[in-house]
């Protein structure tokens, strides 16, 4: 039993030292940090002010709050990242090369990290509802990568935040993952099932200072769903509806995974508002604010997930009424909701949004233009090769129809031919299951392609005669050179 040093976030900030690793809790702006960074990012600005060098290598579950992030990156404090962003000027940085960013699957970061392969982490700093003096530890809106963090760190700096209730128990379900050859099964059947700890465990001689703060998660902005979106979500409610009434949905429908944004809130909007579609689950990274509206509404019967990514008022509704929410919702680490075996077994029905889709059923998701990143793989990869069903999203258009999202050849490859399943845009549903390469094409040209730029591409797709894929290698990026141009 042991009393933790109490510390103000200026004073957690000056045990960090340039080169540190430190590693962040939260999984997007649930439960993130949110003020020992903040902290760090003035004391780098200061000590860059003497003329001396500061920065650190900084992990975290997936994006983070703008204290994290954004703070650091504009203090111009972080030399390293892994394995996901969503930070405007973070962005910046990793594209002017100032920043080493790793896009890493969120599944795959924990073996890794535990193997020693990605270096040691000094500090693991995360946010708690309560801290116990056995080394229990309630977590808050998230988990995420916190269990490993913790477990992995020379140090840990906890910000006890009493913005989140203390008696989120049974909110979390904590399982890690041993390293092969003692890697166990995963042993979830269906996506209400809870498999760990409630409380996560760490080593109390490593706990150097709790922070007490009661800053809120700054949530997810949603804006109302465009027509764009809406109809994609429609295409998708209504192909899903399809492969149910093709008996390929099981007993019942498969537990659903939608990424972040406004195609997934017109999803699952389109989702829950079809008659013809009968209660679900999700299996997925996050739940933002229309998982929660179909939890109310009686159509989503569970949620698991690894983070609330959710608006303050719908977190609050949450907190509200606690021991009912409890029974709909689970958080868990992130090794475990974008688990590939897991995703297999339950046969989830994965929806992402692409950047662009190549004629092929490529995706890029993370480079526009092939060069620029722009968020990250996140945890698309884990649902998109695992699924049992595997949608890709995408506005057939992007920068006001200057460029088609459906091209000739993706300008960089996140998620292959091999993977992907269901391509839709606003114009529909190109279905690539069992078709050859030169079928895909078509039916993704006929079926989601813009139809200002479908002659383009079947002339593309005419012009080489032989050769199982009719990649050409003039032309293949023909409208990203053609916009790259115009800009
Ligand atoms: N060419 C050039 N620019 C393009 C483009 C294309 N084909 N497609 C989109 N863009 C630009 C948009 O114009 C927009 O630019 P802006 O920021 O200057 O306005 C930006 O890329 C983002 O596009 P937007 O249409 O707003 O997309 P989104 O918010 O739906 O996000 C992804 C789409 C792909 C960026 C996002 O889903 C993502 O990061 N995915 C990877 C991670 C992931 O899938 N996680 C899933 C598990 S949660």
């Amino acid at each position: 039993m042991r009393e933790y040093p109490i510390l103000s976030a200026d004073e957690a900030a000056e045990m960090i030292h340039d080169g540190d690793t430190i590693a962040v809790g939260g999984f997007t702006t649930a439960g993130s940090v949110k003020v020992i960074t903040k902290s760090l990012a003035e004391r780098a600005q200061a000590i860059h002010a003497r003329g001396e060098p500061f920065t650190v290598r900084v992990l975290s579950g997936a994006s983070t709050d703008v204290a994290v992030d954004d703070a650091l990156a504009n203090a111009e404090a972080i030399s390293y990242r892994l394995p996901y962003q969503t930070s405007v000027p973070l962005r910046q940085r990793i594209n002017a090369r100032k920043v080493e960013f790793l896009d890493m699957h969120l599944s795959s970061m924990m073996p890794l990290l535990k193997s020693g392969a990605l270096g040691a982490i000094d500090y693991a700093i995360f946010e708690a509802a309560a801290v116990y003096r056995d080394g229990s530890i309630l977590l808050t809106s998230a988990v995420g990568a916190v269990p490993t963090f913790a477990r992995l760190a020379k140090h840990i700096l906890i910000e006890l935040n009493a913005y989140h209730p203390n008696d989120l128990e049974g909110l979390h379900d904590i399982y890690e993952l041993d390293l092969p050859p003692r890697t166990r099964e995963v042993p979830i059947y269906r996506p209400s099932d809870r498999i760990g700890a409630t409380l996560m465990r760490v080593n109390p001689a490593k706990i150097v200072g709790i922070i007490p703060t009661d800053v809120p998660d700054h949530g997810m902005a949603m804006t109302p769903a465009d027509e764009i979106s809406q109809k994609i979500g429609e295409n998708i409610a209504q192909l899903l509806v399809d492969e149910m009434h093709a008996g390929r949905m099981g007993e019942s429908f498969f537990p659903i995974q939608a990424g972040v944004g406004n195609v997934s809130n017109a999803l699952l909007s389109a989702l829950y508002s079809s008659p013809a579609i009968p209660q679900f689950c999700m299996y997925s990274e996050i739940v933002q604010d229309t998982v929660i509206d179909g939890i109310d509404a009686d159509r989503i019967r569970f949620a698991s997930s690894a983070g609330l990514s959710v608006s303050p008022p719908v977190l609050q509704r949450i907190y509200s009424d606690l021991p009912r929410y409890l029974k709909k919702l689970t958080l868990r680490p992130q090794e475990i909701s974008n688990h590939p075996e897991v995703i297999r077994r339950l046969g989830v029905i994965g929806i992402n949004t692409a950047l662009e889709v190549d004629i092929w059923g490529n995706v890029n998701s993370t480079h526009v233009c092939g060069t620029h990143l722009m968020n990250g793989i996140g945890g698309s990869g884990d649902f998109t090769r695992n699924s049992f069903i595997s949608i890709f999203a995408t506005p057939s258009t992007a920068k006001g129809g200057s460029i088609s999202a459906i091209v000739p050849h993706c300008s960089h490859v996140d998620h292959t031919e091999h993977d992907t399943q269901f391509i839709v845009t606003e114009y529909g549903v190109a279905d690539l299951r069992g078709k050859g390469p030169m079928q895909r094409a078509r039916t993704i040209i006929d079926r989601c392609a813009h139809p200002d730029y479908r002659e383009q591409l079947n002339e593309y797709l005419d012009m080489q005669k032989t050769g199982h894929i009719a990649v050409k290698l003039q032309g293949a990026f023909m409208f990203h050179e053609k916009y790259a141009m115009a800009k």
